[in-house]
């Protein structure tokens, strides 16, 4: 059982194995991609909301073939009349080939690849990981930048609560990079003082729903915000990343500089999660 819980659990050669992937299947033409998880199900278990995560699963499982189910939103399952997790899950790796689990709990992913007789995917775990997003983060810089390696990278904002935060850092350390942070309570560098010098600019939301009392969250609200007058002092091949959702961190007018990849990069999440996929329900590759 292939499980997906931490990006720590992956070296740079698994994770060059699933850009490979990816690579493949941006180059396959759609009949060939329907062929991956043909007949296989996707089981989702969303106990937090989300957009781009679970659709991007759908969709990955759509265009391979694949079909999926599962709980978008606990309050329409069993969970409340008190159903257990585990019990959950249980039942999910009955009906389904492979699981993704978003759940607001620390160690929740883990927890439920113990009890599932199905590979489980960590779809975001509490404040700690999001693996699948790390994959597809570190992918869109290859792929935008042509390396990762030798590359000075800013990440901006919450960096307390944002568990995509801690999956990417975890993954860069497989990589041989340059990492100046703003540090939403620390702040160790101006983001003003370093933006000429950065090839990746990566933005993310403060996590109001984490934060344990509002009065810590209006403090940090607002602070990290990346407007055109910053991005026009970007080196020119320079990146803005985002995993998104946003609020007011990078204005719109931004959208439509050739600086922006924070749709690309959720274009991408499709892909890799795809290739990932494809990866855990073909032992011997597709
Ligand atoms: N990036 C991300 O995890 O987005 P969602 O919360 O919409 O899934």
């Amino acid at each position: 059982q292939e499980d997906v819980i931490s990006i720590r659990d992956m070296d740079s050669e698994k994770l060059e194995s699933i850009f490979g992937a990816t690579e493949k299947i941006l180059r396959m033409p759609p009949d060939s991609r329907r062929k991956i998880t043909l007949g296989r199900t996707l089981g989702y278990l969303f106990f937090e909301p989300s957009t781009r995560t679970r659709l991007s699963f759908q969709a990955a499982m759509a265009a391979t073939g694949g079909t999926s189910l599962g709980i978008a939103d606990v309050t329409s399952s069993s969970t409340q009349k008190g159903e257990s997790l585990a019990d959950t899950v249980r039942i999910m790796s009955i009906y389904s080939d492979v699981l993704v689990l978003r759940h607001p709990s620390d160690g929740s992913s883990r927890f439920a690849a113990e009890v599932s007789d199905k590979p489980v995917i960590n779809g975001g775990s509490g404040t700690e990981e999001h693996p699948t997003q790390a994959i597809q983060d570190l992918f869109t810089i290859k792929r935008e930048k042509g390396k990762i390696d030798g590359l000075n990278i800013g990440i901006v904002g919450d960096l307390k609560y944002g568990r995509t935060v801690y999956s990417l850092l975890y993954g860069l350390g497989n990589y041989d990079v340059k990492i100046k942070k703003r540090l939403s309570f620390t702040e160790s560098a101006s983001l003003e003082d370093v933006i000429d010098d950065l090839d990746v600019v990566y933005v993310t939301r403060i996590q109001k729903e984490r934060f344990p009392d509002e009065e810590e969250y209006l403090k940090v609200r607002g602070s990290y915000v990346i407007g055109l007058d910053m991005v026009k002092r970007m080196k020119s091949g320079a990146i803005i990343m985002h995993p998104l959702p946003r609020l007011d961190e990078i204005s719109a007018d931004i959208d439509r500089s050739r600086n922006a990849k924070y749709f690309k990069q959720a274009e991408y999440g499709k892909y890799t999660r795809a290739a990932l996929l494809g990866l855990i329900l073909n032992k011997n590759g597709f």
